[in-house]
């Protein structure tokens, strides 16, 4: 058995900034990453992360109110207004950190972080670094973990990447510790930490259509919620307005806070013909962008009645080449054409999931020792919508808040714990491993993998309904059936990279049940969460959270109420 102080697992942008917090305080603290931690999602990231600095003279009043009142309307009133207000009072300290960790940000001439526009704000708010602003700030984290490894002995940061955690270990409603598998021997280990933090991502890749990582799967969601942990609002699943045509990469907000248009097959700009997005255009709101473009190609307006274009030749060259180089690299590589003189084929794609592990504001869980950050976790300051620019913000906010009650928790220890209860469950997790790789079923993890994908592309998209969404529920279900009678085909433990994506298929499979259950209840349309057989909010009957409770009989749904601080919910204009 390994011992640690604390552990963190996901190797992304909230897990380093909470491990940093952990070793600040003196708390011994071990990584465990299924990939090499910048390889994590976040180093996807491109356009921006917000805070009120003012920088941009179109920007010089913000401050955290106007932040906080343009989170909480993006929204749609769902977000935890208390978790909002923390965030957005530690956007800019938290931002200028990154600075003085050396984070190299794109400048104004004054040399102070340059700002552009993102949806919700209406004028520049994100503080970006060209387009390549999850990566600036992933490989900044980084280096201040591996600077924090060799600074000291006492203060250990470990990193075991390439490990896959199975289980997280709770007893008498305290976790002792996590399950892990190093991906390269296929060993099983028990880590024993009287503190753990998950920060493992989303679960982008229930889906096919997705700007996310094909490492989203899913599984750091489903492991807290085996162990009995809720998920929270998991039916509010974004979809980003911009992807590449047919690969679905993303193509930043960005490009459309610098100036691009948004085109149908006509060459006008179609957003002018809705109600709500002729104000703000290009730079509305996600869920109604995404929505809008959707309309757009279903009443004709698109190419093939697949897609519509983003227009950025007008930026011009330098533009385009000084501040999204990576866009443009995108384009000409998966789609074929330079955004300097051709424009980009593009279509929504599933980017966020807005719900995830039910936390509070302290990233702390129903379970003692157990503290959860960024997109894995469920705060709620995104609520039924993301405003672009906030998930960055989100994980380095709520990364060091989660590492510094974690590091308080783990002061106030005393002794090891639980290695018995560490010990049953590495046995367990050994028999179920053993039973996958020695099944003879017939079904094919691929083939299950490709039509979950499949149901949740077409049936739990921008436009929901009862029975589209009732169909899906009864695929997932055939599908969690057709599991256990599973197949793999290399049945070795070294490298056994299809042993890892089938362990993590079954996350996949029971984390999209908690999606369409949770989107078949809710009656109305909110957010990313639009049902064409319930097209109002309905505050009413719904301003509340849903909550997942794991259950082998199928999901059990529960609700909590918002908390509603000085923003009195309103009709959504823009
Ligand atoms: O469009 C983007 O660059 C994505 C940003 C975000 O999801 O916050």
């Amino acid at each position: 058995m390994i011992y640690h102080d604390a552990i963190v697992v996901g190797g992304g942008l909230a897990g380093l900034r909470a491990a940093i917090e952990l070793n600040r305080n003196n708390v011994k603290v071990a990584i465990i990453s299924r990939v090499h931690p910048t390889r994590s999602h976040s180093v996807a990231a491109q356009g921006g992360i917000n805070a009120p600095l003012g920088n941009h003279p179109r920007g010089g009043t913000d401050n955290w109110e106007k932040h906080a009142l343009d989170t909480v309307k993006g929204s749609d009133y769902l977000a935890d207004q208390d978790a909002v207000i923390r965030m957005t009072k530690d956007a800019a300290r938290r931002v200028v950190e990154m600075e003085l960790w050396g984070c190299p940000f794109s400048r104004t001439t004054e040399g102070k972080i340059a700002q552009r526009p993102f949806g919700g704000a209406g004028f520049p708010r994100a503080c970006y670094a060209a387009d390549k602003t999850g990566h600036a700030l992933l490989h900044t984290l980084y280096q201040q973990t591996v600077k924090l490894k060799h600074a000291s002995e006492r203060n250990e940061m470990v990193v075991y990447e390439e490990w896959m955690v199975t289980d997280l270990v709770v007893e008498d409603g305290a976790c002792v510790g996590v399950i892990a598998m190093d991906m390269v021997t296929g060993r099983l280990e028990a880590f024993q930490a009287g503190v753990v933090i998950f920060a493992t991502g989303g679960a982008g890749r229930i889906y096919g259509n997705s700007t996310n990582a094909l490492i989203n799967t899913g599984m750091g969601i489903a492991i807290p919620y085996w162990a009995g942990i809720p998920l929270k609002d998991m039916e509010f699943i974004q979809f980003h307005p911009t992807t590449i045509l047919g690969k679905n990469i993303l193509i930043t907000e960005g490009c459309r806070g610098e100036g691009g248009y948004l085109l149908n097959n006509k060459g006008e700009r179609f957003l002018a013909n809705y109600d709500d997005s002729k104000k703000d255009m290009e730079i509305a709101p996600r869920d109604i962008l995404a929505r809008n473009i959707a309309r757009e190609i279903m009443a004709g307006g698109g190419f093939d009645n697949t897609y519509v274009h983003l227009d950025l030749r007008h930026l011009g060259e330098k533009k385009i080449v000084e501040r999204l180089p990576g866009i443009r690299a995108i384009c000409i590589e998966f789609a074929g054409v330079d955004p300097i003189t051709t424009p980009i084929p593009i279509q929504p794609g599933q980017h966020y999931t807005m719900g995830g592990i039910d936390c509070n504001t302290e990233g702390e869980t129903t379970v003692k020792g157990f503290y959860v950050a960024g997109e894995a976790a469920c705060v709620s300051v995104h609520g039924a919508n993301r405003l672009g620019g906030n998930s960055l913000l989100d994980t380095i906010v709520f990364g060091a808040i989660a590492g510094g009650n974690a590091a308080k928790y783990a002061q106030g220890l005393t002794g090891k714990k639980g290695g018995g209860a560490l010990n049953d469950a590495a046995k367990r997790a050994e028999q179920r491993i053993d039973s996958l790789l020695k099944s003879e079923g017939s079904e094919t993890p691929a083939d299950v993998k490709t039509a979950l994908n499949k149901i949740m592309d077409s049936n739990v998209g921008i436009f929901r309904d009862a029975s589209k969404l009732k169909d899906a529920l009864n695929a997932v279900k055939a599908l969690q059936e057709k599991y256990t009678h599973i197949k793999l085909n290399y049945t070795g433990k070294r490298v056994n990279l299809s042993l890892g994506w089938t362990l993590e298929l079954k996350g996949s499979l029971d984390v999209a049940e908690a999606v369409v259950a949770g989107a078949i209840a809710r009656e109305e349309s909110r957010g990313s969460h639009f049902r064409t057989d319930f097209p109002k909010r309905n505050d009413t009957n719904w301003l509340k959270h849903t909550l997942a409770h794991f259950n082998t009989g199928g999901v059990k749904l529960g609700y909590k109420p918002v908390n509603i601080g000085p923003f009195e919910p309103k009709e959504r204009k823009y």
